[in-house]
């Protein structure tokens, strides 16, 4: 491992505001978006569902439209008329306070409605906003505070689409690509990770009202102590982690955390999901279709016991959330994320300038901290408090975004969060250490 450089002070300072086109703009957007991303899929392609985790292409189209349509129209819009009635119980994903619905392992067993019809059903959603707009009562209040979470939400919904897709296409022994593209270099080995020093100290953590927008487990801002840590310059690679295959890191219980373990055992685990066994190497399943990893390029795919037993196999761990928050807060958010276009985890376009690289987009990373709620908050009234609270319990939270998080979705304060288990999305990990004062 490298040397430690200097410790810098660490202070929070939240950057990278979303962009300030109007709310109806960014809605258009965000809606056509959406749809441009189904765009390279057939019907049969958005009807079906590879894991529990996953739903359906079709499902994410309505699913969108329900929360408008839900949380908005049905409150905000004189005599709105439900699309279809048999909806709300179709397309709810986990609102107990909205009512009954289809149980999310069998959302691919919704053939009906067919697409056009769930395509018809955003376009009724989409007049409604309209007309709110058109009314003057979407620009201000809750109404427009809804529909901004509406955005947001349907942002998040992006994101998941494609690791969707692509745990449906490396569900299916042709191994499709969701988008065609030419080999490309693999590149040689990533730079030698270097460490970088933070000071720690009471440091201010998440955000309050009037900061933009934030989700309810962001809040409220409080005080967090941090003792000093270093962190890595970048994320662990690839490369990296063939390095713990080949050194029998998934054969080592001693690594494991015991449920770690026991899901190795129990599923199988010798490598990141997606990696598939090709004599001595592996190709990676990606939405490009089946790929050798690039050496240099963060890993992803990868568990929190995963990432908690590679941590330990390096004599490092993983950063606290707060660690990452405060590191992250004093870098601009920038990086590899869905609107460049790359789709896949890749090598840092920049070189070390003695900060961390690659810290929003790439890869989500896994922090060793639950997701639990900060001091005093509040969990909002009503079903909007189902959104992100009801799961404050035995949940990882992870930073950053990755390369199909939506530019203008992710922040430093920003808590994404997953079962301990799950491989799914684009999720891997920088490693921090402690340092003696
Ligand atoms: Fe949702």
């Amino acid at each position: 491992m490298a040397t430690l450089p200097m410790a810098r002070p660490v202070f929070v300072s939240p950057r990278g505001e979303p962009p300030s086109e109007t709310l109806r703009a960014r809605l258009a957007a965000t809606r056509a978006l959406t749809l441009a991303l189904s765009a390279p899929l057939g019907a049969e392609d958005m009807a079906a569902q590879a894991i529990e985790e996953a739903s359906p292409t079709k499902w994410h189209l309505a699913h969108t439209s329900w929360f408008f349509e839900t949380f908005v129209l049905t409150r905000f819009l004189p005599f709105y008329e439900l699309f279809d009635s048999a909806f709300g119980y179709c397309f709810n994903s986990y609102y107990d306070c909205a009512g009954a619905r289809q149980p999310r392992p069998k959302r691919g067993l919704l053939s009906r409605p067919p697409l056009e019809r769930v395509l018809a059903y955003r376009r009724h959603v989409e007049a409604g906003l309209e007309r709110l707009f058109d009314q003057g009562v979407a620009a201000k209040g809750e109404a427009a505070s809804l529909i901004e979470l509406g955005v947001q939400h349907e942002q998040q919904h992006q994101e998941l689409m494609l690791a969707d897709i692509l745990a449906l296409f490396a569900a299916n022994p042709l191994r499709p690509a969701y988008r065609a593209a030419p080999p490309r270099s693999l590149g040689g080995a990533a730079e030698p990770l270097r460490w970088i020093g933070y000071a720690g100290g009471i440091v201010r953590i998440g955000r309050d009202l009037g900061e933009g927008f934030s989700f309810d487990n962001e809040t409220p801002r409080h005080d967090a102590l941090i003792h000093p840590f270093a962190i890595a310059d970048r994320p662990v690679t690839n490369g990296e982690w063939l390095e713990f295959v080949e050194d029998g890191g998934y054969r080592d219980p001693s690594l494991w955390l015991s449920d770690g373990w026991a899901a190795v055992e129990r599923e199988g685990w010798e490598a990141p999901a997606y990696w598939e066994r090709r004599g001595d190497a592996f190709l990676a399943m990606t939405l490009e279709g089946l790929r050798s990893p690039e050496p240099a390029a963060p890993v992803a795919h990868v568990s929190f016991y995963e990432a908690d037993a590679f941590a330990r196999w390096t004599g490092a761990r993983l950063p606290t959330e707060f660690e990452w928050e405060a590191v992250a807060a004093e870098e601009p958010v920038a990086g590899n994320l869905l609107d460049g276009g790359a789709l896949r985890p890749t090598p840092p376009a920049e070189s070390f300038e003695g900060h961390p690289r690659q810290l929003f987009g790439d890869v989500w990373e896994w922090t060793g901290s639950a997701h639990l709620p900060y001091p005093s908050y509040r969990r909002p009234a009503g079903a909007i408090g189902e959104y992100n609270a009801k799961f404050m319990c035995d949940q990882h939270v992870l930073r950053g975004g990755c390369c199909v998080t939506p530019q203008g979705h992710i922040r430093a304060s920003y808590r994404n969060f997953l079962y301990a288990r799950q491989r799914w999305l684009f999720a891997g990990l920088r490693l921090a250490r402690d340092v003696s004062r």
